[in-house]
């Protein structure tokens, strides 16, 4: 019997080279929101997906973004699909999306995968178990401070004026070595566990973008909050995961631009 992160794996292994066939020819994009783009290879992966698990664990609660399953129904178990994550990095070819799937019992992250078909990375967690990029464990980074950290953040494709985030975007891009924008929540959580990335945090996100990705970072020794220094709840509306070094100091930040006490003004524009 595999593990469920061994068969969360198979699953998502599967899924991924579904969504290679799919990259490889001309998808059609259809818009859920104003920005907010799906496509077929959204649909089919999750279709994959979904009949694998209700295949394998019958029993099981199944909530996934394209619709399959409700998050009301009460289970012991519950996944987390986010079939294509990166959709809109997949629909222009920009090469940076993936599948994730993760497993939640009574309400703790248990098992959590992400696949990267196009680098063949598969990052996989079980809780108590460790962090692991292709069957090797991973760590996250020993940076030791804000000042000499890369970073990621990402901003959503829904309510996109309401989002605040790039007011934090420049205040940690003036104090850090940079901030990536991949557009991959899941991939960019599976970096901060593996140490490509010191830190992530993003508004708005949901379940199935970072609950593989937590888990992950947790596993790999890393430090997972939300942007208030409150644990996370994958239903609410920030989530900050780090190398565990420098996560008191972006806390100290965030609460600094939370309250509206930003250190860099906008420059005067300039021909420099
Ligand atoms: C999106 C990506 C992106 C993040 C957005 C997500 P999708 O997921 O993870 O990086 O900034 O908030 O919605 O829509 O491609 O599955
Ligand atoms: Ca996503
Ligand atoms: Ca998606």
């Amino acid at each position: 019997m595999p593990s469920f992160a061994e068969a969360a794996g198979q699953i998502a292994r599967e899924a991924g080279a579904l969504l290679l066939e799919y990259s490889e020819r001309r998808v059609r994009v259809e818009l859920k929101g104003e920005f907010d783009i799906v496509t077929e290879a959204d649909r089919a992966s999750e279709r994959l997906i979904v009949s694998r698990l209700r295949e394998r664990f019958p029993t099981h609660a199944v909530l996934a973004e394209e619709g399959s399953g409700r998050d009301s129904v009460s289970a012991e178990y519950r996944w987390y699909v986010d079939p294509l994550d990166g959709t809109t990095n997949f629909a222009h070819g920009f090469p940076m999306f993936n599948a994730t799937l993760a497993l939640e019992r009574e309400g703790e992250l248990i098992a959590g995968v992400i696949f990267d078909p196009l680098r063949n990375e598969m990052f996989s967690a079980e809780r108590g178990a460790g962090a692991f990029l292709n069957g090797s464990r991973i760590a996250v980074s020993r940076t030791p401070l804000l000042d000499s950290s890369l970073l990621a953040t990402g901003f959503p494709s829904r309510k996109r004026h309401r989002n605040v985030n790039v007011h934090f975007f420049y205040q940690m891009a003036m104090m850090t070595h940079g901030v990536r924008r991949a557009g991959s929540a899941a991939l960019d959580l599976a970096y901060v566990a593996c140490g490509r990335l010191d830190g992530f945090w993003e508004f708005g996100l949901s379940p199935w973008d970072m609950a593989a990705g937590v888990l992950l970072v947790r596993e790999a020794g890393g430090s997972a909050s939300d942007m208030y220094g409150q644990p996370v709840d994958l239903r609410g509306p920030t989530v900050l995961c780090d190398n565990g070094h420098i996560h008191d100091e972006i806390l100290g930040e965030f609460g600094a631009i939370f309250r509206g006490e930003q250190k860099y003004s906008m420059p005067e524009m300039g021909h420099e």
